[in-house]
């Protein structure tokens, strides 16, 4: 029998490649250069499976365009890019690589808030300018971390892995809003209070978010809702593009409603708000939160080991809720 025919829409290392050969008739992307949707689609044809990024879209036209595939296999937690109910709809699996970025995203969560708590970036540039001449009391004065309130939206495996850095290792009280509240013994091992929005952008010193992007999350931080943080809060978002309505935050930062931000996702990334470029307290980074070779391995090895399982009547490890 002829082996199936897949897509691998972006790099991977080249034993990952050798490993997925074992099993399928591969065609690659190892340039890594995001393909346009019609090459994507025109790439697709006659394949059972395609191992994607969080850049490609999957959305039902490419479906529609594409009748023989059966698996959508991501290297990423989230999965906004794929529309879950026209894969379910058609009969499609489709995965993603949770758990084995936790840690990762949440070390890089907690250094970008860490870095606009304490002006890190905006430092370094200052410094790199040729601009320091000499220290004075006022120079490059941040926030504090330590012992103070940290907010978390979205309370997954990564907003729980930052409430443990936060309480244990900086000794910060940690309240959260999420839809579905924790058991009370995860909330006390953590030392997490659930509370509601509205207390969670009043009281938080640092607020950072993690909430997987869904339209009800769409813009849950704007105008509205930085009028009630403290002035002297931050904002990070490690969650996705659009969770922050970017030019309300760009508003924000220039009118000093908050004392900086950090952000890791765009709203149309790569393309960022102009705006973010101009404002000195926003530390940005492009979209890299899960990036360590270690970690980028494990969900490249996950995404295949999904792919290999949903083409050749295995259970795949992770795949997400059909919807
Ligand atoms: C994820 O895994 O969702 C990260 O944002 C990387 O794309």
């Amino acid at each position: 029998m002829s082996r199936p025919a897949i897509l691998v829409a972006r790099y991977v290392l080249p034993e990952l490649l050798e490993r997925l050969s074992q099993h399928f008739e591969v065609e690659s992307n190892q340039a890594d250069q995001p393909l346009p949707q019609p090459e994507l689609i025109d790439r697709l044809q006659g394949k059972r499976g395609v191992f994607v990024t969080a850049s490609e879209r999957i959305d039902a036209g490419l479906l529609d365009a594409c009748p023989d595939l059966r698996a959508v296999c991501t290297m990423a937690v989230g999965y906004n890019n794929i529309d879950v109910a026209a894969c379910t709809a058609r009969g499609i699996l489709v995965s993603n690589t949770p758990d084995v970025l936790t840690e990762s995203t949440a070390d890089f969560g907690f250094a970008l808030m860490l870095a606009a708590a304490r002006r890190i970036t905006e430092s370094e540039r200052f410094l790199r300018e040729g601009r320091w001449t000499h220290c004075t009391y006022t120079l490059m004065n941040g926030v504090d971390v330590y012992g103070r309130t940290l907010g978390i939206f979205g309370m997954g495996r990564i907003g729980q892995a930052i409430a443990r850095r936060g309480a244990l290792g900086f000794g910060m009280k940690v309240i959260y809003h999420n839809r579905n509240r924790l058991s009370p013994d995860i909330e006390a091992t953590l030392g997490a209070r659930w509370v509601d929005k509205d207390t969670l952008l009043r009281e938080a010193d640092h607020l950072l978010l993690v909430v997987p992007y869904s339209p009800t999350v769409h813009h849950a931080i704007g105008a509205g809702e930085f009028a009630r943080m403290k002035p002297t809060a931050t904002l990070t978002n490690i969650a996705r593009g659009g969770v922050v309505d970017d030019a309300a935050l760009v508003g924000a930062l220039r009118a000093g409603r908050i004392a900086a931000a950090a952000l890791d996702v765009y709203e149309g990334e790569p393309k960022l708000n102009p705006g973010l470029l101009e404002v000195p307290n926003v530390v940005l980074t492009p979209h890299i939160a899960s990036a360590t070779a270690a970690t980028r391995k494990a969900m490249a090895d996950l995404a295949a080991e999904n792919l290999i399982a949903a083409l050749t009547g295995g259970t795949p490890p992770t795949p997400v809720p059909s919807s």
